[in-house]
């Protein structure tokens, strides 16, 4: 692919086939000098090299007793775990603090208002994000917590998310459930050539050329009305996605991987795959062709204030323009059957750099 030379490899987390667990955080930058932003990139780059080879980011027992660890320990012993970390840059890193006005993509810009948004102030936005991704969740917590630690003095801890199952596909993986037991991934982006079309983008014409083999990442954090979906019978569950709960397949006939057939109409002459379902309204077909790679994880808070259950999908998406996804959501915000069993509560969206060059930092290209 186009986005993986020698001299430049994408960040993991994106084009990997998802481990099972995610922690998600976002963080303020509380600097505004720009080399205390360059000094936390190149740290946060260095460990998490460390971090993915299984490594500590420094000691866990420091020679003198009495001083503190770099290194906080919890993941000793429990190797690699597939952990993939991913960095990204909000809005925030291009305004007037630090210079690089001028190096902001265009397309780089806060997801607009929606009207289906139900968010909270303390779900949104963010300068930095962190997407920590392993098949062990202490491997991914350890590293999200350590670079937290590196990142003290310079950046505050906005928001976060602890994914505990992996709710999308990768090619070769068996499609996963989210919480509404459904098969969610089936019709992902897959092969290398939508991943180079819809993901990377390519040398962008807005004159960010750090961007070119990166990508954007758009989070939405999205509360389920649990007990509601579960006192609704199957039959409307799958009116509600288009498509069958066990199997997955679409109604409007075959498999899993059968290609929906929107137009298929049954004995009453209604779309047997209703207008207004999930993959009706979200599908390339139905989008001017274009898609977006999900990979999403199910999360949950526990119980909320009603002693109900807290829980939903950590819904991460890559694409080479985050308008992509503000375009589908307008239009799924307006129609969706899903919409009266969840709400948005949490949203923000980043610019994804390519991986280091070797010896230096993610984010270098840019000052
Ligand atoms: C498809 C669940 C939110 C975009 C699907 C499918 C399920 C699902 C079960 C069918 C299987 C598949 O092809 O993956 C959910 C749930 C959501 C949610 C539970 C929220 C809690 C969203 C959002 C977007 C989105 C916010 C984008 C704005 C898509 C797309 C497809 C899809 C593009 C593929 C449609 C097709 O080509 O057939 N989703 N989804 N979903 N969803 Fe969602």
């Amino acid at each position: 692919p186009f986005y993986a030379t020698a001299a430049r490899q994408p960040q993991g987390g994106v084009q990997t086939a998802p481990q099972r667990y995610c922690v998600f955080m976002t963080f303020d930058l509380s600097t505004s000098v720009t080399t205390e932003l360059q000094v936390l990139l190149a740290r946060w780059s260095a460990a998490i090299a460390q971090l993915q080879a299984g490594k500590t980011v420094g000691s866990v027992e420091p020679a003198h007793g009495d001083g503190v660890g770099a290194d906080t320990g919890e993941a000793l012993d429990l190797g690699p775990a597939s952990l993939t970390v991913t960095v990204g840059l909000g809005p925030g890193v291009f305004d007037e603090r630090f210079g690089l006005a001028d190096k902001r993509p265009a397309a780089l810009a806060d997801v607009p208002r929606l009207p289906s948004d139900n968010l909270q102030a303390g779900l949104t936005g963010g300068d930095l994000s962190l997407q920590a991704c392993a098949d062990d969740p202490q491997v991914a917590y350890h590293a999200v917590r350590d670079l937290a630690r590196m990142a003290r003095g310079t950046a505050t801890v906005r928001w976060t998310v602890l994914g505990f199952g992996r709710a999308s596909a990768g090619p070769h993986q068996s499609t996963p459930r989210n919480l509404m037991g459904f098969k969610d991934g089936t019709r992902n982006i897959t092969t290398d050539e939508d991943h180079d079309r819809f993901v990377w983008v390519d040398e962008p014409g807005d004159g960010a050329a750090w961007m070119t083999g990166g990508t954007y990442q758009v989070v939405r954090k999205i509360r389920m009305n649990i007990e509601i979906w579960d006192a609704d019978v199957v039959s409307d569950q799958q009116r509600v996605f288009g498509r069958t709960k066990i199997e997955g397949a679409p109604l409007s006939g075959g498999t899993e991987h059968t290609t929906p057939d929107f137009a298929a109409t049954g004995t009453d002459g209604d779309t047997k795959i209703d207008a207004t379902s999930h993959i009706a309204l979200a599908a390339h077909e139905a989008n001017g062709g274009v898609k977006i790679l999900r990979r999403p994880y199910n999360y949950t808070d526990g119980l909320n204030e009603y002693g109900q259950l807290d829980a939903g999908l950590l819904f991460l998406a890559y694409m080479n323009d985050p308008e992509h996804f503000t375009q589908l959501q307008r239009k799924l915000g307006a129609s969706d059957r899903l919409n009266e069993y969840i709400s948005h509560i949490g949203s923000a969206v980043f610019a994804i750099p390519p991986a280091p060059r070797k010896g230096s930092y993610i984010g270098e290209q840019l000052f």
